[in-house]
């Protein structure tokens, strides 16, 4: 077995139907150097759903990678822009880097914002840097916010992505939709039940993908 076999990873059956549904879209760049960090298979169909079905044009996303590339290569062939979100500027480079060599730099950019303390009303857990944060937001306000960052795997940092809907909520546009992945883990269960307690948002769990989906309010699918 290797690092990225199937099962080592955490793919289901789901997920290596999900894997046929996005060649088109993996097939379009070429090699991406997936890792057990990147979003599932059928998370990211969940997530390209959303954005034809629904016309997402204007992504945000916490936490960069495999996603977010194959996610401008999407956004290149439907229309739309993706901003991402990354503390760890030797990953931010590779990812802008990748981006610009598929010429999709028009489409989606990364935004380097170092993790670092919280303003104490939102919570006690760092967060991206405020400045960065805010030039990301610039240009509009995004239809779908992402949340797959900061990372969260370690104990400790199990609560780390909460202060995403208390510091953004009120900058996305009134029909946006939240994903959060990675709700198999305890800790973005407390994640989503904070969110719900503190916002209008309902989200929808789907851990078959991996995925919830919360929309500030109703948006009408195609
Ligand atoms: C859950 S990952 C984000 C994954 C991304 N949304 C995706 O699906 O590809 C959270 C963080 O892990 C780091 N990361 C993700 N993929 C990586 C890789 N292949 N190598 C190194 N760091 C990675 C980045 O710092 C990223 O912000």
């Amino acid at each position: 077995m290797t690092a990225t076999d199937p099962a080592v990873v955490g793919w289901t059956d789901r997920d290596l139907h999900a894997w046929q549904i996005l060649r088109p879209l993996l097939d379009a760049g070429g090699y991406l150097p997936w890792s057990e960090g990147a979003m599932r298979p059928s998370g990211l169909v969940d997530v390209c759903n959303e954005i034809v079905l629904a016309k997402r044009r204007r992504i945000l996303e916490l936490g960069s990678g495999t996603s977010t590339v194959l996610l401008a290569r999407l956004l290149a062939t439907c229309g739309g822009t993706l901003t991402a979100i990354e503390h760890d500027a030797g990953w931010a480079t590779w990812v802008a880097g990748q981006l610009a060599a598929e010429q999709l730099q028009d489409v989606a950019r990364v935004v380097h914002a170092p993790l670092v303390a919280s303003p104490p009303a939102v919570s006690a857990l760092p967060w991206y840097a405020a400045e960065p944060l805010a030039q990301a937001l610039t240009g509009g306000a995004p239809d779908l916010l992402i949340v797959d960052g900061p990372p969260a795997y370690r104990s400790g940092d199990s609560l780390a992505r909460a202060p995403a809907v208390p510091v953004l909520l009120d900058r996305l546009a009134p029909d946006a939709a939240v994903v959060l992945d990675d709700i198999e883990r305890a800790g973005e269960h407390e994640v989503l039940e904070r969110w719900e307690d503190a916002s209008d948002l309902r989200f929808e769990r789907r851990p078959e993908s991996g995925i919830a989906i919360g929309r500030k309010h109703a948006r009408a699918m195609a």
